[in-house]
């Protein structure tokens, strides 16, 4: 969850380092610090606050050399102070080190250390790696940091740098991201592409146990044995303009707007509309494998996990191959017997969520086949499964996830038909499902222009304390994920229901003070979910039910309503969510919260 930057170079340092850092920013963070080799030590400011109050501290000096090193944290261990706060130094400070991620063997580490006579001034696992490398250093830095991170239990991503090594930076990395680049403008070690991407387009990623001694000429990336490993550079094929906010007031905003474009990307290029079929370049290589799978199961935290039920529901209807779908996080502490025709799909935005991808660890310890839909090429999950499919949803940078959970619904479309015509669906019925497919974005637009009559809403519904979203079948999961941007961005108490559940007890709770945005298209469950509201009515909730245009019906019965276009009832999740996505947005907003930057709550989970 930490952003991590280190330069070295000819350029303005701090300057650089700011910027970079501010790109972070949507990773979450409480506390942020740098530190720099020059005249033959090393400088540091650190603060417990924002990145602005770094760059403010930092106009008070005249730091200008490099190599450098900057940090803003998201407290694992330790409350965020300025001690806490990276980088951490060795006893001599002429270590400094910067560090995402949790050393789960820290404590016994630290104790040895201090038997030792080391000193420690903070409460951090990370300042035991400075140590470790004050303890091994004897000529050779990039050895130091090997020998020290052999014996380190956990995950990290860090960069060290060093008075006695004044012309590198060293990086490592294990189960947390670490990119570098060099180029003409020096050498950078960062723990995200977007800190750097406006300085180079070509970059390096590391793999586990993997170490880089980064220069402004060069680089060189050895394993834990110290044998060197040839690194291929990944092209980042989004520039700096589609990471800003384009004129939006909030980047949430901007990618709500962008979802009939993400959309229309996640299809671009795939669909086989004469056969009724799906072309995915990702899947060539297990093409085989998956004409004889028996069992799917999609694993995903957060939004992507409701996309992930979606997907249950796609893909068991469309290609009828038994589903299960679930909680990476839940998934990696169970026990459970594994078929020999079982595939996983682990969807993610990131593909760094470290629940996820330590259930993906565990699925291929067992030898399943394993497959991504990931937005954030070359990440991790992106790189360990064995096959998959990008989004191409481009940088999400808002924390509540938006355009990467439509771009997921429309993956898992294309998914389902693909499976679906290596078994028994016809090339009519793919034709029907891409047909509706193709036709989503202008859909969606029209969805985002109804934005004027989705703010008087939230105007009207924002000072109520608790929220329930239901729906049935395919939005279901729609109700939960309306329910997570509520809570998520607005703080208000939401909760997303089964509407079939209600009866099992939360309609106890149901009366003036507790309204229900009902899912209420009319597709197969459109009766009973009419059922559910009148339930509700009798109980006097106050309802707005999203309806299917031309829906008269159901006026009488709800006190506000919200239209969406007729669509395929298993693509209508992705047109659904969009309303509930605006809503959350406004009702947010209207409450003075910063939809981008909820508390307490990070883009990218890398602890787990
Ligand atoms: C965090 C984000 C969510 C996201 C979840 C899973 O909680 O705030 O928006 O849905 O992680 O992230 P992933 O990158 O794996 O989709």
């Amino acid at each position: 969850m930490c952003g991590i930057i280190g330069y070295v170079g000819q350029k303005n340092n701090t300057e650089l380092g700011i910027k970079a850092l501010k790109r972070l920013e949507y990773r979450g963070y409480d506390s942020a610090g740098m530190a720099i080799v020059e005249n033959e030590k090393i400088s540091s400011v650190k603060i417990s606050g924002k990145v602005n109050q770094l760059k403010e501290s930092l106009k008070k000096t005249d730091f200008s050399g490099t190599p450098c090193l900057f940090h803003s944290r998201w407290a694992t261990h330790g409350k965020p102070t300025e001690e806490n706060a990276h980088p951490q130094f060795d006893c001599s400070g002429r270590v400094a080190v910067v560090h995402n991620g949790i050393i789960e063997n820290y404590r016994k580490l630290k104790e040895k250390l201090i038997d030792e006579g080391h000193e420690f001034t903070s409460e951090t696992d990370t300042e035991v790696i400075a140590h470790l490398i004050e303890k091994f250093y004897e000529e050779d830095l990039t050895e130091a940091v090997r020998k020290t991170v052999s014996l380190l239990q956990g995950a990290y991503g860090l960069a060290v740098i060093s008075v006695e090594a004044p012309e590198k930076i060293v990086a490592a990395r294990m189960s947390s991201p670490v990119v570098i680049s060099v180029n003409e403008s020096g050498g950078f070690v960062a723990s995200d592409p977007a800190a750097i991407v406006e300085h180079s387009q070509k970059m390096v990623f590391l793999e586990d146990g993997e170490i880089a001694t980064v220069t402004e000429d060069g680089f060189e990336v050895t394993d834990m044995e110290n044998i060197s490993q040839s690194k291929k550079e990944v092209e980042i094929d989004w520039d700096l303009e589609e990471a800003q906010k384009s004129g939006h007031p909030h980047f949430m905003m901007k990618e709500m707007t962008e979802q009939p474009k993400s959309i229309k990307n996640s299809f671009r290029g795939r669909i086989l509309m004469k056969e009724g079929d799906v072309k995915l370049g990702g899947l060539d290589e297990v093409v085989e494998k998956l004409k004889s799978i028996e069992k799917l199961t999609i694993l995903a935290c957060g939004t992507s996990s409701y996309a992930g039920l979606v997907g249950k529901y796609l893909i068991e209807e469309i290609s009828e191959i038994p589903v299960e779908a679930g909680l990476a996080s839940e998934f990696r502490y169970r026990k459970r017997p594994y078929g020999e025709k079982e595939a996983f799909l682990f969807v993610s935005q990131s593909g760094e969520t470290a629940d996820t991808l330590e259930a993906l660890k565990k699925t291929k310890k067992k030898g399943a086949l394993t497959l991504g839909i990931v937005n954030v090429v070359g990440s991790s999950i992106a790189r360990e499964t064995d096959a998959g499919i990008y989004n191409h949803a481009g940088p999400e940078i808002g924390v509540a996830s938006s355009k990467a959970f439509a771009s997921q619904l429309s993956v898992l479309t294309l998914l389902a038909v693909y499976l679906g015509r290596q078994r028994n669906l016809s090339v009519n019925e793919g034709r029907e499902i891409l047909k509706n497919l193709s036709g989503v974005p202008d859909s969606v637009e029209k969805i985002l222009q109804k934005k004027e009559e989705i703010k008087k809403l939230a105007e009207k519904y924002k000072d109520f304390e608790h929220f329930l979203f239901m729906g049935r079948r395919y939005n279901y999961p729609t109700a939960l994920e309306g329910a997570l941007k509520l809570k998520e961005i607005s703080y208000i108490h939401a909760e997303g229901y089964s509407a079939a559940e209600m009866k099992h007890g939360p309609i106890a709770l149901i009366d003036e003070n507790f309204p229900t945005f009902a899912i209420c298209l009319k597709d197969s469950v459109y009766d009973k979910m009419i059922s559910n509201v009148e339930e509700i009515k009798a109980r006097e909730g106050p309802i707005i039910a999203l309806k299917t245009e031309g829906d008269e019906e159901i006026e009488g019965v709800v006190d506000d309503t919200l239209s969406i276009p007729k669509i395929h009832e298993s693509l209508s999740p992705i047109l659904a969510v969009v309303p509930l996505q605006l809503f959350a947005y406004y009702v947010a907003v209207k409450k003075g919260h910063d939809p981008d930057k909820p508390e307490g709550l990070a883009k990218c989970v890398t602890v787990t």
